[in-house]
């Protein structure tokens, strides 16, 4: 034993003195290793530093400490190596003294090399690669009966996520059925007053059940809003501690009066949980089929896991990497009088991963996962940050964050590239979560990333709403592959959504397939209020509930080279809603141009009489030039404010060149196959370019919409 303690010290600590032949300042390499079971290489109770740390801030710590004695001229690069297990309850937040840094985990032999010291019984699971957790094991199950758990916490956090097995539980809902709302009997009349409650109906909610720890969550149009319980009063009027953004019920068809309650403790149905504050009592109901003790039961209690934040702008935090790690567990929590409604979940403040005032910043093959709010949110004052070949999974808001939302910017954000990521099953906890969203940024790069099931809109990049500067151009939205978004809960909402004026932006070569809301405006590619000055070239766009693209007024785009396919799938849902939408659709017209449309493929797959390939409310300015319609099915396609047929619209000059002809795409279109076109196509009289093929790409329409219900919370 003790020799192998000598060989420990050697590689834990290893500094090299290095000169380059250009340069006499030297810099200073270290090593560091962490591995949680550190009691087995003995005490370093005389703070000589020599055996691996038990901790990662100990790591940290270490490198503040060399920082503090060393002559600021020689540079110094660490490398932290963690043994691959679990880091619970271990947020860490690196500051500007812990630059240079490079943190990771440890190869196959050193972890082997490292397991020989553990007990046959000890606690670290062995991981494929090391897990920061922002979460706290949760044990010693006592079974209640039916399948029904208890566990108490010691923890001062509220427990509102469980994970068993990697897998996340939801809390006990009602109703039941994740596809299924209740409807609240009428809104209160009185405005303000409506944004704390509204009236129930028989049987919802009854004074004797356990309110205080429950959360009602009510559905507006694209946000929830979530809320606690303040009390039950006359004429079934229930009132929250927090109030909604607008008026409960203010958007009637997008509403429909929904909610559910979450997290009332009576009856759990079979994987679920619930949590009683005040005995910190966690309830679990099991299918059965797994015995609590038995397995691996995280509750996050962290709201940031990682944080990567220098002290301002100019003291920012720099050249950090970090790969082949975990980041996971990251807690949610409301105040009881916070506003917990926004668009993209805005208000959340924290998330797993959080970057500020950071520079020179890469992280490759990472995860992260299991979050309660955004995954990744890379704030104000940074440059040059790097999220590349990661995967960001199973989040309570959105995916990735990035930017800030206050206008006049204090500290820009730039240069941001998101590079071949995996991001999804997101809005777990709050619905409204984008997959990636870009607040108020310039240079970003999201590109040949795969975005698919989130609750509402894929990528959206803008938070300008109308013609006032938005800080946000040059964001290049390139070979993404977005499909499943939606899922038919919110409304009003995108594949790719954009606000504002964003010179040099440019969506080009996307792949978007599936996007459905609840009720109404759901569309692929949604250039949102004042969007302009962008370019939407060569995506391909199929399977929308309306339109494959909607501009919702804005100025000079350019679309151009795209397939749009298969769009206003959505049938009319429930009594009242608006009917289908058209192909292409512009909104809220003004006295400039809207955009300009050429070079396109429209294939409309409207079944009977006639169907709007071109509808605008007003009279628009648009300048529509060599494009291709088509429709299979002998439906005649209508154009324009007065909505006439594809000659008559054409003697108007606000189109010219266009075909009216089966662009003969390569694949079944009624199979989703890809949209390319024969030789023999017609697209090419039009001057359309053929497209490629992402290599992400999976054919089938699999909207899962007619097949069966739609199972979306939790049942993915
Ligand atoms: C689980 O373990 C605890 C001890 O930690 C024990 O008291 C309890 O009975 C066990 N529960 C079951 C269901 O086996
Ligand atoms: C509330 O629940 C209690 C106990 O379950 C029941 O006796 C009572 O009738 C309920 N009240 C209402 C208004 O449903
Ligand atoms: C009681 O609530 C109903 C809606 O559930 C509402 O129509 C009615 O006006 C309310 N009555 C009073 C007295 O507020
Ligand atoms: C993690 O959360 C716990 C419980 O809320 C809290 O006591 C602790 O200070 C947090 N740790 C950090 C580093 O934020
Ligand atoms: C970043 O630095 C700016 C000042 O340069 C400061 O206002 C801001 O609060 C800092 N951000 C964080 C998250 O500390
Ligand atoms: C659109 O282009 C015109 C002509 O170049 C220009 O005058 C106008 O300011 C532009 N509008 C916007 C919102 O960029
Ligand atoms: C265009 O519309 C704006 C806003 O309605 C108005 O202020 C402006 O005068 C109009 N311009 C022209 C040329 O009609
Ligand atoms: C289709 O539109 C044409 C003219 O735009 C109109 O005459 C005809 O009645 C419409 N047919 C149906 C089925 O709506
Ligand atoms: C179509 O051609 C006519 C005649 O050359 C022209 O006046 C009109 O502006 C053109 N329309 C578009 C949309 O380019
Ligand atoms: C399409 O309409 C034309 C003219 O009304 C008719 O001759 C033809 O049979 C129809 N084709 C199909 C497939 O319904
Ligand atoms: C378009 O690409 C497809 C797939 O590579 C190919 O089969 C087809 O011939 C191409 N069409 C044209 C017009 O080049």
């Amino acid at each position: 034993m003790f020799q192998h303690i000598l060989v420990l010290f050697a590689i834990v600590f290893i500094n090299i003195e290095y000169s380059s032949s250009s340069d006499i300042t030297k810099t200073f390499f270290t090593e560091l290793y962490v591995v949680p079971f550190p009691s087995l290489f003995g005490s370093d109770a005389d703070g000589s530093f020599t055996r691996p740390y038990a901790t990662l801030q100990q790591a940290l710590d270490h490198i503040e400490h060399d920082y503090n004695c060393r002559d600021a001229s020689s540079p110094q690069k660490t490398t932290i190596y963690l043994y691959p297990t679990y880091y619970h309850a271990a947020p860490v937040h690196f500051r500007k003294i812990h630059s240079h840094t490079r943190l990771t985990t440890m190869n196959i032999k050193d972890t082997v090399y490292y397991r020989k010291y553990l007990s046959p019984n000890h606690p670290h699971r062995l991981l494929s690669k090391a897990s920061i957790s922002g979460g706290i094991p949760v044990t010693g199950w006592t079974s209640i009966g039916n399948n029904v758990y208890q566990a108490t916490v010691t923890t001062s956090a509220f427990i509102n996520q469980l994970f068993v097995n990697n897998q996340r539980i939801p809390r006990t809902r009602t109703p039941v059925d994740p596809s299924t709302y209740l409807q609240y009997d009428a809104p209160l009349s009185d405005p303000n007053q409506a944004r704390f409650g509204f009236h129930y109906a028989d049987g919802q909610f009854n004074s004797s059940w356990p309110l205080t720890d429950a959360m009602v969550v009510v559905y507006h149009s694209w946000t929830t809003s979530h809320h606690y319980i303040d009390k039950l009063d006359a004429n079934r009027t229930i009132l929250f501690t927090n109030p909604s953004d607008r008026p409960i019920g203010a958007m009637v068809a997008q509403g429909q009066r929904r909610f559910h309650v979450e997290n009332m403790c009576i009856s759990p149905s079979p994987n679920t949980f619930c949590f009683i504050s005040a005995t910190k009592t966690v309830y679990l109901a099991t299918d059965g089929s797994y015995d609590p003790n038995q397995s691996e039961i995280i509750a996050p209690i962290n709201e940031t896991v990682m944080s990567l934040v220098g002290d301002d702008t100019i003291n920012s935090i720099e050249d950090v990497i970090i790969d082949n790690i975990a980041i996971q567990y990251s807690a949610w929590n409301i105040d009881r009088t916070q506003q917990a409604d926004a668009q993209a979940a805005s208000f959340l403040t924290y998330a797993a991963l959080f970057i500020a005032n950071a520079t020179s910043i890469i992280m490759s093959n990472i995860e992260i996962s299991h979050t309660g709010s955004y995954g990744v949110w890379i704030k104000e004052g940074t440059s040059n940050i790097n999220l590349l070949n990661s995967l960001v999974t199973d989040t309570g808001a959105g995916g990735i964050r990035i930017g800030q939302m206050i206008a006049p910017v204090p500290t820009p954000t730039t240069s941001v590239q998101i590079l071949s990521n995996e991001v999804s099953y997101g809005g777990n906890v709050f619905p409204s979560g984008v997959g990636i969203i870009s607040h108020r940024a310039t240079d970003v790069t999201i590109v040949d990333n795969l975005i698919h099931h989130h609750r509402y809109t894929g990528i959206s990049v803008g938070w300008q709403w109308g013609y006032a500067s938005s800080y946000t151009s040059n964001v290049l939205v390139q070979g993404n592959y977005i499909y499943n978004i939606g899922q038919h809960i919110l409304c009003d909402q995108g594949g790719i959504y954009t606000l504002g004026i964003q010179p040099g932006t440019i969506i080009h070569g996307n792949v978007i397939k599936n996007v459905f809301s609840y009720a109404m405006y759901m569309w692929g590619i949604y250039l949102d209020e004042g969007t302009s000055d962008i370019v939407v070239s060569n995506n391909v766009v199929y399977n929308t509930g309306w339109a494959s693209l909607f501009q919702h007024y804005g100025a000079n785009n350019t679309i151009i080279n795209n397939v749009f396919a298969r769009a206003s799938l959505s049938p009319p849902p429930h009594p009242g809603d608006p009917s289908t939408d058209g192909d292409i659709h512009i909104g809220l017209t003004e006295n400039h141009t809207s955009f300009t449309f050429q070079h396109n493929i429209v294939y409309d797959t409207f079944l009977n009489g006639n169907h709007s390939a071109y509808k605008s409310d007003q009279g628009a300015i648009a300048f529509f030039n060599s494009n291709l319609y088509y429709n299979p099915y002998n439906t005649t396609l209508l154009f324009g404010k007065q909505q006439v047929s594809f000659t008559d619209w054409q003697k108007t000059g606000q189109e010219n060149n266009s075909l009216i002809a089966d662009p003969l795409f390569t694949g079944d279109v009624n199979q989703c196959d890809f949209f390319t076109v024969q030789l023999n196509s017609p697209a090419a009289q039009i001057g359309f370019k053929n497209l490629t093929k992402l290599s992400k790409w999976t054919p089938g329409c699999d909207m899962d919409v007619d097949q069966e219900p739609i199972k979306q919370f939790y049942r993915w």
